[in-house]
């Protein structure tokens, strides 16, 4: 499958993302015997919300894995903010959430925080702010593997929010969660955006492909589309991403 094929959905970047915050060329990526990416190019503007969307084993995890410098790679080049994705000078530039909870179980939630406060450098008071923000006030003190599913990954993206990193990657972030606190973060990820972070936020439901600025589909690790969520409507002539994103393949199969 050549994964330019859909070039005609690639909208050009608007003229001050000369300077973006990920440029992907050539991307080539194993993960055992999988070949995940070929040849994959690809571009993410700074300072807004842009969605990684596609069905599970699309490639998403492996992409943002890439972007944050923790993937081995076998061709091309990630640059990340200027610089070659995985160099130390990024290290305290981009907070990333894993799709699994990767905070310790065995901790309350304020000692997870000052334990990776501590490790990244970060004053107290920061904990506080990102406490605040993903809504954990009243459970600062319970252990971590106490918490419900969507408690433990709010806990995981505050962590990433320590030191207000200039780039959030957030691996599935509202998985599992009820609409209301889906809504939330959501609203917490605009705020992040609207205050100048660069977010990258991968999904395989299509319709939060609405809550974002910039889309990046993809399906068997190519990409099938690069545009925004009003693009992907009209170019397709659907009216709700899921029937756009099924097009858009049908098309590309033809
Ligand atoms: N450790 C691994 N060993 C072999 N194959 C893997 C490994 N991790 C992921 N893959 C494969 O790579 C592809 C992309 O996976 P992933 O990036 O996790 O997709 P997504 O996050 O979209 O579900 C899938 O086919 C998956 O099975
Ligand atoms: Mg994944």
């Amino acid at each position: 499958m050549n994964p330019r094929k859909n070039s005609e959905y690639m909208s050009p970047l608007p003229p001050t993302q000369n300077n973006p915050a990920v440029l992907i060329d050539s991307l080539r990526v194993n993960r055992g015997a999988t070949k995940v990416f070929t040849d994959l190019n690809l571009v993410i503007p700074r300072g807004n919300i842009t969605g990684v969307l596609g069905p599970s084993g699309s490639g998403k995890t492996t992409l943002l894995r890439a972007i944050v410098g923790v993937q081995r790679i076998q061709g091309g080049t990630v640059s990340v903010l200027g610089q070659p994705a995985g160099n130390a000078a990024l290290r305290h530039r981009i907070g990333y959430a894993t799709q699994e909870a990767s905070v310790y179980p065995d901790l309350t939630v304020i000692q997870n925080l000052h334990y990776f406060a501590h490790i990244l450098n970060v004053s107290r008071t920061d904990v506080d702010r990102v406490i605040e923000a993903v809504d954990l006030q009243g459970q600062i003190h319970q252990g971590v593997s106490s918490l419900s599913g969507g408690q433990r990954s709010r806990v995981s993206l505050a962590v990433a929010m320590l030191g207000n990193p200039d780039l959030l990657v957030l691996d599935e972030p509202t998985v599992g969660l009820d609409p209301v606190l889906r809504a939330d973060l959501w609203n917490l990820f605009r705020e992040l955006a609207s205050n100048g972070t660069t977010l990258i936020i991968s999904s395989h439901v299509m319709d939060e492909a609405m809550r974002c600025d910039h889309l990046l589909l993809l399906r068997n690790g190519c990409l099938v589309a690069q545009t925004t969520p009003a693009g992907l409507l009209t170019e397709t002539e659907q009216d709700n991403p899921e029937d756009a994103f099924l097009a858009l393949i049908r098309r590309e199969e033809r």
